[in-house]
């Protein structure tokens, strides 16, 4: 949806009750054809999590535009307001692409890449966190809720609550939090923890990223935990409080995405889409960030040996992998883009004809209708990441199929196969096993396909963002902090 900034001339606004500290804002800038600035929403599972619970409360979104030392003032986009937070080019190069990316997202995805400790990252995190606990604080009126998100963001909640005791401080971790045994590489595991037991309460995806963490606070602060309420003793004349850490696993907005699966556009974009790759009886598709967590080096592995294999092939079976660019500035994401595209090459060269590509690779991202139509399209949706914190691509699809058709193959290693129990579960480090999956998922007949597929939807209906977000700010407003 087109957001145009209007900074010029609004009347300063009143104090908010409710603040999202997140960090990016759900905003991405460009030039309109008119030549001003525009602001549309950006993809992503966290803008797609929360933008429908802030339309409901008018509140106040701070996070960074995405662009380095980008001055931008606040700015009102619909009923949200907008407060920007300024990163300069170092503190993007050290707390985003550094810490965030190259530190704790390896280390939280069970050292999936190498996580590398670099003092100066830390030093710019601690400084990043206090620039935004302080734009929070000024943002927020007496008693509001601040809802703090993700990894990037950690210490945030325990420097909120020393500058303002008044708020409720919620945090939500989107990324699995990793066993004690992994998590104590860090250097700076204490202060960590310590950052997030100023929150009230601590959201997770999973029942085992919750006990992860609690095991961690008791082990490293002393806190001792009953469940999931933690008890933190008194300290440096800072009073005792009770906090809770459990999971919350997030969703989408199911109706919205189905409405837009039902469109005649979109079914009919999908159609021409079938058209365009020759009528095949078999679509498969994976949609990622182009992240090493996504374990898409694994799938193209397993799909190219099934057609060295002779099981599958084009023109009948064609896979559609998208892969959107991300963090690509990060070591990690670039060696991950020469493999992918290696191997897509590989498979290509052995098993394409002219005009039947075996592989069609997207390095794109696309508008959510050509995203609903892809869905549509695929009779066979392959989600199989090393480890993801839950993934929303996989819930997406059963979003899409209302007609009950199409398989989901969903790795064990997904938040989302906690709830998504009757998909066609893998393990994707063992490629016979994947091999196996893909190839029942492609054999599935409509019968099997509506079995799995019905409770699958019956799931995502009910466990929706807006269910997410109101159990946990539900929880949030029961918690007593004395
Ligand atoms: O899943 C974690 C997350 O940080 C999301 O919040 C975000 O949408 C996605 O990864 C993309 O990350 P980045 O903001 O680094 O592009």
């Amino acid at each position: 949806m087109p957001r145009k900034s209007e900074t010029a001339g609004r009347p300063k606004r009143s104090k908010a009750s409710f603040v999202v500290v997140a960090n990016r804002l759900p905003v991405d800038r460009s030039i309109g054809p008119d030549g001003r600035e525009e602001w549309r929403t950006s993809p992503g599972g966290l803008v797609a999590a929360l933008e429908p619970v802030l339309a409901q409360n008018s509140g106040t979104w701070v996070g960074w535009t995405g662009a380095p030392d980008d001055k931008q003032p606040p700015f009102e986009a619909d009923d949200l307001r907008m407060v920007p937070v300024t990163l300069s080019a170092d503190e993007v190069a050290d707390y985003y692409e550094g810490f965030s990316n190259a530190t704790l997202w390896p280390l939280y995805h069970d050292v999936t890449a190498p996580p590398v400790f670099e003092r100066r990252w830390w030093d710019a995190y601690r400084e990043v966190n206090r620039r935004f606990a302080a734009v929070a604080a000024e943002e927020a009126a007496t008693g509001a809720i601040v809802w703090v998100q993700d990894y990037q963001l950690q210490l945030v909640p325990a420097l909120l609550r020393a500058e303002r005791p008044d708020l409720r401080i919620g945090f939500f971790n989107h990324i699995p939090f990793p066993g004690y045994e992994l998590y104590s590489r860090l250097p700076w595991r204490t202060q960590v923890v310590e950052g997030l037991l100023g929150a009230d309460l601590i959201g997770f995806q999973r029942r085992d990223d919750a006990s992860n963490f609690l095991r961690a606070a008791r082990v490293l602060t002393g806190a001792t935990t009953r469940g999931s309420v933690i008890e933190v003793a008194p300290k440096d004349g800072a009073p005792g409080r009770h906090l809770r850490a459990a999971p919350f696993p997030i969703s989408i907005d199911t109706a919205g995405l189905e409405a837009l699966s039902r469109r005649p556009d979109v079914v009919g974009r999908a159609n021409e889409l079938r058209s365009e790759l020759g009528n095949p009886s078999t679509v498969l598709l994976g949609v990622d960030r182009l992240d090493y967590t996504k374990g898409i080096l694994h799938r193209l592995r397993a799909y190219g040996e099934l057609l060295d294999d002779g099981e599958l092939g084009p023109p009948g079976t064609v896979l559609i992998q998208v892969a959107s660019p991300s963090r690509e500035r990060v070591g990690e994401y670039q060696n991950l883009r020469d493999e992918v595209e290696l191997i897509v090459g590989r498979v290509n060269g052995d098993h394409s004809s002219v005009g039947n590509p075996a592989i069609h690779y997207l390095h794109q991202s696309f508008p959510k209708e050509e995203m609903a139509a892809l869905y549509l399209l695929a009779d066979v949706m392959l989600v199989t990441p090393l480890r993801d914190g839950m993934n929303l691509v996989a819930k997406e699809y059963v979003a899409c199929h209302h007609d009950l058709h199409g398989a989901l193959v969903l790795s064990e290693f997904t938040g989302a196969a906690d709830e998504l129990r009757q998909a066609f579960l893998v393990n994707p480090y063992d490629i016979d096993g994947m091999k196996d999956a893909i190839l029942a998922a492609v054999r599935a007949t409509p019968v099997e396909q509506s079995r799995r597929m019905r409770p699958l939807r019956r799931r995502v209906i009910e466990a929706d963002v807006h269910h997410w977000a109101n159990t946990f700010l539900g929880a949030l407003d029961m918690v007593t902090t004395s």
